[in-house]
């Protein structure tokens, strides 16, 4: 699957089948993170891969919008420097996308988490204080008896302009 099928094609994934995921697929996930671009390339970010069970368990009762995670193969955590106010997050999410599109690419599908007791996170996976959890993203093979459904999409006549705000895009 090339970059832009990848992009185009993933979907939220919250419901997994019982295949392992591999180190390499989580360690190639975590490089794609590493690859994002970053604000003077200060590179704000640490990741956790996390496979054991009990951890992943702990994860999901603590991520209050993100139970799926206790029920994952796998999952990324990932950190931000709280030393870089300025560009960390938006650094951060770019990373995520970077892991979810590498993660797709590969046939395993992931769902952000956006509401999680960060504390509690952080003392569970023993995360020095400078760092703050991000976000923490479950990997796994989609469950396909209940498969990801596609998303509705804004109009792109709605979202997108040619040349000045309001004339339609080609
Ligand atoms: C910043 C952010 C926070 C999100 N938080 C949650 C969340 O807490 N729980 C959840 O199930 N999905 C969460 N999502 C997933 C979105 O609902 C999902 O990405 C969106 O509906 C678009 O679907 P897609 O990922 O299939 O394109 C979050 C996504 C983003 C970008």
């Amino acid at each position: 699957m090339d970059a832009i099928e990848a992009i185009m094609t993933r979907k939220a994934v919250r419901q997994f089948d019982r295949r392992p995921v591999e180190l390499e697929q989580l360690r190639r996930i975590v490089d794609a993170g590493r690859h994002a671009m970053s604000a003077r390339n200060l590179q704000p970010w640490s990741f956790i891969i996390v496979r054991d069970p009990g951890t992943l368990r702990d994860l999901g009762a603590l991520c209050t919008t993100g139970r799926y995670v206790a029920d994952a193969p796998a999952a990324v955590v990932l950190l931000k420097d709280t030393e870089n106010k300025r560009w960390a997050d938006i650094d951060c999410a770019q990373a995520v996308c970077n892991m979810a599109d590498a993660g797709w690419a590969m046939g395993l599908g992931t769902c952000f988490v956006g509401n999680f007791d960060s504390d509690a996170i952080a003392r569970r996976l023993g995360v020095p204080d400078r760092w703050a959890v991000f976000t923490v993203l479950p990997f796994g093979y989609p469950d396909l008896g209940n498969p990801p459904s596609a998303k509705p999409l804004k109009p792109r006549r709605e979202m997108v302009h040619f040349e000045r705000f309001g004339n339609p895009a080609p």
